[in-house]
């Protein structure tokens, strides 16, 4: 008979103990562990028959492990491949978190019916087969190859995934999941933790990928794709502006590839669209004449895309002035307002500083810093820049502007959508060959008077 036995974790980092502290040793954070109990010894079987689907393991030499595990099959969707680094890679486990009702489930029920020719098993918990099925038909798509399957405990969930042997098994959500081997409510830590370890291992030993979904929340509940994060191979984070219809796809963790690429997608009424020209969209394209806007040219990976971003700056009316910023980080946008105010000599101590990054999308990315700060001074000043110019640096905090990296990319980017002029850090290397005025400058002062 299995051991019950307590452990504790951390619920913001993670981390594990066999006792219970009030202070996490890992993060350093008061009061976040939290106790759950898992049973010692004992080897998930299949329920009634007793089957067990582990395999006991072997060392074998380096030079005996076949190559083509490293192979990866593409999911068909562009966006989805590019975060991943090329596609998933055979028996690999994946989480994907992300707010509720941030579009999880049609995203890879999207993915899953767009995988035609390789079987597809998607089982789910939280809606029955029709609601699946409703979910498709809104999204207009068939593939004769995809399964439904909804259940919500995992040895069936398993015991079908090994008859049906799919190339791809999704799961939503881990939530939902239920093992019959631990007595805990679904959901709860001990579930969830143990749910996911059976998967690892059955995707681990069948060769069978997995995706799992998981919900973020903002109670304790976070936990849940928190302690997740250590076991799967990799992690997708889902998520976006929920008044806006773009929708950014992170991996926050990646064993097979890069962290830093991004998919974006928009929410519409056949479900999530790639965003193939990002720029297009995040930038409005239009003459704008008044003040305190400007376009930036960010990078995302290694994609570039010009942002436009917007600023307001008032006379505070209380008496502590705000500082807010939507998509961008406010502890920056205090740096930048102190650079201008003691290394400028701009008065903006007294005044209420807002700061919007237009299409409701995050972007980190210190190159953003000479636009941001250009749209600051241009709301200061009441005057508009030109639509037709647009800006990469990152400021120093001595005043001085600093190079970014990728400049060339950055270049074409903005030559590419008929820009006129960009503004750069004259640390930077300019390349010569460019068809854009290119205009560098080493202090801010330098641009604020040519442009205002
Ligand atoms: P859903 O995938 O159910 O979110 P999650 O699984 O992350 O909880 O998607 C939720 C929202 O997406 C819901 O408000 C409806 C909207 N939606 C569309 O706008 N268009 C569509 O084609 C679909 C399928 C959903
Ligand atoms: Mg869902």
């Amino acid at each position: 008979m299995a051991k019950e036995k307590k452990l504790y974790f951390c619920k913001n980092c993670g981390a594990e103990f066999s006792q219970w502290m009030g202070q996490c040793n890992y993060c350093h954070e008061w009061n976040t562990l939290v106790e759950f109990s898992v049973k010692k010894n004992a080897s998930l079987s299949i329920r009634g028959n007793n089957i067990s689907f582990v395999k006991r393991s072997a060392p074998v030499t380096i030079a005996d492990v076949p190559l083509s595990q490293e192979e990866r099959f593409s999911t068909k969707d562009p966006e989805i491949d590019r975060v991943l680094g090329g596609g998933i890679v055979p028996g690999s486990m994946i989480l994907a978190a992300g707010d509720p009702g941030i579009g999880k489930s049609t995203l890879f029920l999207q993915l899953a019916l767009r995988l035609k020719g390789s079987r597809v098993l998607y089982a789910s918990g939280e809606e029955s087969e029709r609601q699946i099925k409703l979910r498709a038909h809104r999204l207009r798509s068939e593939n004769t190859s995809c399964f439904l399957l909804a259940e919500n405990h995992l040895e069936e969930i398993i015991k079908h995934a090994i008859e049906l042997h799919p190339a791809l098994l999704i799961v939503d959500s881990v939530q939902t999941l239920q093992s019959s081997y631990l007595d805990t409510s679904t959901g709860s830590i001990g579930q969830i933790r143990q749910c996911t370890f059976d998967l690892m291992r059955f995707s681990k030993e069948n060769g069978i990928s997995v995706i799992l979904i998981g919900h973020i929340t903002k109670d304790g509940m976070i936990a849940g794709p928190k302690i997740l994060e250590h076991i799967v191979d990799v992690v997708l984070q889902f998520g976006g502006d929920r008044h806006h219809a773009y929708r950014i796809l992170r991996a926050k963790k990646n064993r097979f590839g890069t962290t830093s690429e991004l998919g974006i997608y928009e929410m519409g009424e056949a479900g999530l669209q790639e965003v193939r020209d990002p720029s297009k969209i995040l930038t409005t394209q239009m003459n704008f004449n008044s003040s305190g806007q400007a376009v930036a040219v960010a990078l995302e990976g290694l994609r570039p895309m010009l942002v436009e971003v917007q600023a307001l700056v008032s006379s505070a009316v209380y008496g502590t002035p705000q500082r807010s910023a939507t998509g961008f980080d406010t502890k920056r946008l205090n740096m930048l307002l102190a650079i201008l105010e003691k290394r400028a000599g701009f008065k903006l101590g007294a005044k209420d500083v807002f700061l919007n990054i237009t299409g409701g999308i995050r972007i980190e990315d210190t190159a953003m810093d000479l636009a941001l700060t250009i749209a600051i001074l241009s709301s200061y000043e009441e005057t508009a820049v030109s639509s037709k110019v647009c800006f990469a640096g990152e400021m120093g905090l001595g005043g001085e502007i600093r190079p970014v990296q990728r400049l060339e990319q950055r270049i074409s980017e903005a030559e590419r959508l008929g820009f006129d002029a960009i503004f750069v850090s004259s640390y930077n290397k300019i390349p010569t060959h460019a068809n854009i005025r290119v205009i560098s400058a080493a202090k801010i002062e330098e641009i604020f008077n040519q442009l205002f």
